[in-house]
């Protein structure tokens, strides 16, 4: 990137970080049964930013996501979105009212079609014209996705459900756009893909992103600002570029100490979902 570009990220940047908070979570504590998973968590997301969370497994991340989209009701605290609280109320509800899902493990509809599979993704919506001008738009973000838009979507490879899946999301227009690791289980070069068309939706559309990952390297240069959690609980937070040159980062997240061929081969050695 050049000096000018690399300015202009920067100005950007602090101008998204400088936009309304349209989501705030509150003290959320959730858990499956006996499990607590999140202890306590708060956070805030502001409107046109891209907010990541950063864990390692079993850290809480989904049951972050899980429980703003109503998945799962929390047992204390508050989830406010777009000046409402929200917690408690069942996952359709959640979704018309502006926030799309991108479950973990992509979880696309393998019978349907690319493009009944993205079709699904409008059920709230009533704009036929709109529907159509959207569909076309997905197709233009991912050209894969229109090459293959009459096959089976259980045919495609994972890095193109992946895909399918976040376009799947964005189908209902959402303000926010919950993304539970979109690099699991993927090559470093499709991550790449995926990433820069994240970036992308989210400076044409204004589409407010909140992202869980484990892979850290790619969250903190995709995201505006990052939370660090562990076991249930946030333990630092940061705009993402001050979190890159932290030493805990590095050496917990980023694996640039010693370990350094664990670090290159990380995303194979992740849970494959295919
Ligand atoms: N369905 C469930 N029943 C019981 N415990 C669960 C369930 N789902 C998650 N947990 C537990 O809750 C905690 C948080 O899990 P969660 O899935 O939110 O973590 P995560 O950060 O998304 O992990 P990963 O990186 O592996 O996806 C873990 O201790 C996990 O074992
Ligand atoms: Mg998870």
């Amino acid at each position: 990137m050049s000096e000018v570009a690399l300015t202009e990220e920067v100005v950007d940047r602090g101008a998204r970080l400088q936009g309304d908070v349209i989501l705030r979570l509150s003290n959320l504590e959730s858990s499956y049964g006996p499990v607590q998973a999140i202890r306590g968590v708060s956070l805030e997301v502001r409107a046109g930013s891209i907010v990541t969370v950063l864990g390692a497994n079993g850290a809480g991340k989904t049951t972050v996501l899980k429980t703003i989209s109503g998945i799962i009701d929390p047992q204390k605290g508050g989830v406010w979105f777009d000046g409402e609280e929200i917690q408690r109320r069942d996952p359709d509800w959640v979704v018309r009212r502006g926030i799309s899902h991108v479950p973990e493990g992509r979880e696309v509809f393998p019978l349907l079609s690319v493009r009944e599979n993205l079709m699904m993704g409008a059920f709230t919506r009533r704009d036929g014209d709109g529907v159509t001008r959207d569909l076309e738009r997905m197709y233009g973000y991912f050209p894969i996705l229109a090459e293959r838009r009459s096959q089976e979507a259980g045919q495609l490879s994972g890095g193109q459900q992946q895909m399918l899946a976040i376009a799947r999301a964005l189908m209902s227009r959402p303000k926010l756009l919950l993304l539970d690791e979109p690099s699991l289980g993927l090559s470093p070069k499709l991550v790449k893909e995926i990433f820069d068309i994240v970036r992308r939706v989210n400076r044409e559309e204004g589409t407010t992103m909140l992202l869980v990952e484990q892979n850290a390297s790619v969250a903190l240069a995709t995201a505006d600002f990052g939370y660090v959690l562990e076991v249930g609980r946030i333990v630092m937070e940061d705009r993402c570029d001050r979190l890159l040159e932290k030493e805990d980062i590095k050496e917990f997240y980023l694996g640039m100490k010693g370990d350094s061929v664990r670090g290159e081969r990380r995303w194979k050695r992740k849970k494959q979902w295919r």
